[in-house]
C-alpha cells in the first residue's frame, strides 16, 4: 500500500546552528516542503539581520533539497510597529516563550500579561502576524499546560484579529480551548500522539522521550488523537523536532527534546493507517497549515509506502524516537 502527500508542512521545528544544523536539516528538507524554524538559538534570533542570515545558513546546509525554511523571532516586549514593519516580510510568526521555560528560552518574557505586551500584540495583530506560543506555567510539571490556558484565552479575547497558535498541545484542557476561541490554534507533535508519561517514566526512564511539555495522561492523548486524526481544521502537524547530541540526552541532567524529523512522516502514515484514518492524514500535515498561515508551499510529492523500516540507530550524534526499532512505514519517493 502507498500514500502519497503532497507538500508536507512541519509547522515547528528546531534546526539549531553549525554542526548540527548540517547534520538535522537535510533530513527535514528531504521530506517536507516547509518548516516554521524555532528562533530559540544562542543567543536568541531577535533582529531582521539575525532572522536573514540564519534562513541563509539553513538554505546553506540543506544543499539541493526544495525546502521552505519559515523564519520566526524570539518574542520580545520591545519589539514595536516600526519594527515589526521592517521584519514582516521576512517572517512566518514570532514565537513567545515564558523565560525560561524550556531549552534556551532565558530570554522570554517575565510575565505575560496582555497590558504589558499591549504594544507588541496589537502591531502583530494589525500587520497579521501570527503569535506562536510555548504555553506552560511556571507551576508543578503535569499542570503547567492546563494552568497556561487562561492567559490563552485572555490573549485570545483582547486580541481577536491576533492568530494565536498553541504550540504542541499536550493535554484536554487545551484541545477545548480551541473550540472556545476563533482566533486560538494548534500544532500537535508526533511523540505525543504516541507517547504518555508512563511511556517516559512508568518503567526505565527514556531519555530520548523526555520533552516540553511532557508528555500527560492517556485521557489527554486521545482528545489530542481525536483532533489530529479527523484533521479538525484548528490543529497542524508540527514535529517540535528538538535535537540534542547523545550525551547531553544520556546525562544525569538531561535535555528536553525527542528528536522525531527522520521519522516523522512514515510513523505518522503507520498512525493514520491503524485507526483507519489516512484519508485524514494531507489535511493535517498540509492543508490546514497552508489554510491557517496563509502560505503555498512548493510543490513536493512524497510517496510513503507500508513496508518495513528500521530505524537507524543515530543520525549524527542525535538518537532519533523508536531509534533500531522497526517501523510499518517508510519514504518510498520524493520528487
Ligand atoms: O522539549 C523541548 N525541546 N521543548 C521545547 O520547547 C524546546 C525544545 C528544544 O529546543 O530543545
Ligand atoms: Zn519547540
Amino acid at each position: 500500500m502507498q500514500l502519497t502527500l503532497n507538500s508536507p508542512l512541519d509547522m515547528h521545528l528546531h534546526l539549531r546552528d553549525g554542526e548540527m544544523l548540517r547534520t538535522v536539516a537535510p533530513l527535514s528538507a528531504h521530506s517536507f516542503a516547509a518548516a516554521i524554524i524555532m528562533p530559540n538559538l544562542v543567543p536568541p534570533v531577535t533582529t531582521v539581520e539575525a532572522v536573514t542570515a540564519y534562513k541563509g545558513r539553513i538554505l546553506e546546509g540543506i544543499g539541493n533539497e526544495k525546502f521552505d525554511p519559515l523564519m520566526t523571532l524570539f518574542f520580545q516586549e520591545s519589539y514595536d510597529v516600526a519594527f515589526l514593519e521592517k521584519a514582516k516580510p521576512y517572517i512566518h510568526g514570532i514565537k513567545l516563550y515564558p523565560a525560561g521555560i524550556t531549552t534556551n528560552s532565558e530570554g522570554g518574557v517575565s510575565t505575560i500579561d496582555s497590558a504589558a505586551l499591549n504594544m507588541t500584540l496589537t502591531a502583530m495583530s494589525d500587520l497579521e502576524i501570527p503569535l506562536l506560543i510555548h504555553g506552560e506555567s511556571n507551576g508543578f510539571v503535569m499542570d503547567r499546560e492546563k494552568e497556561f490556558v487562561p492567559v490563552y484565552e485572555d490573549l485570545a479575547q483582547k486580541f481577536p484579529d491576533l492568530k494565536i497558535v498553541m504550540e504542541h498541545i499536550t493535554t484536554k484542557e487545551s484541545v477545548a480551548a480551541l473550540e472556545h476561541h476563533e482566533n486560538l490554534y494548534a500544532t500537535i507533535t508526533l511523540h505525543h500522539l504516541l507517547i504518555t508519561l508512563d511511556e517516559v517514566a512508568g518503567g526505565m526512564l527514556q531519555p530520548h522521550l523526555f520533552c516540553k511539555p511532557i508528555a500527560k495522561r492517556p485521557e489527554d492523548r486521545e482528545a489530542l488523537l481525536s483532533v489530529a486524526l479527523s484533521a479538525h481544521p484548528k490543529v497542524m502537524f508540527g514535529s517540535d523536532s528538538a535535537p540534542h547530541p547523545q550525551y547531553a540526552k544520556e546525562n544525569c541532567g538531561c535535555a528536553a527534546g525527542v528528536f522525531t524529523a527522520p521519522i516523522a512522516l512514515p510513523v505518522l502514515a503507520q498512525l493514520f493507517d491503524t485507526h483507519g484514518k489516512l484519508d485524514n492524514l494531507q489535511t493535517f500535515v498540509s492543508d490546514n497549515a497552508q489554510r491557517i498561515y496563509n502560505y503555498t508551499p512548493p510543490q513536493k510529492s512524497v510517496v510513503l509506502e507500508k513496508k518495513a523500516f528500521t530505524v537507524p540507530e543515530k543520525y549524527g550524534n542525535v538518537v532519533p524516537m523508536y531509534a533500531g526499532e522497526e517501523i510499518g512505514w517508510c519514504i518510498q519517493s520524493v520528487s
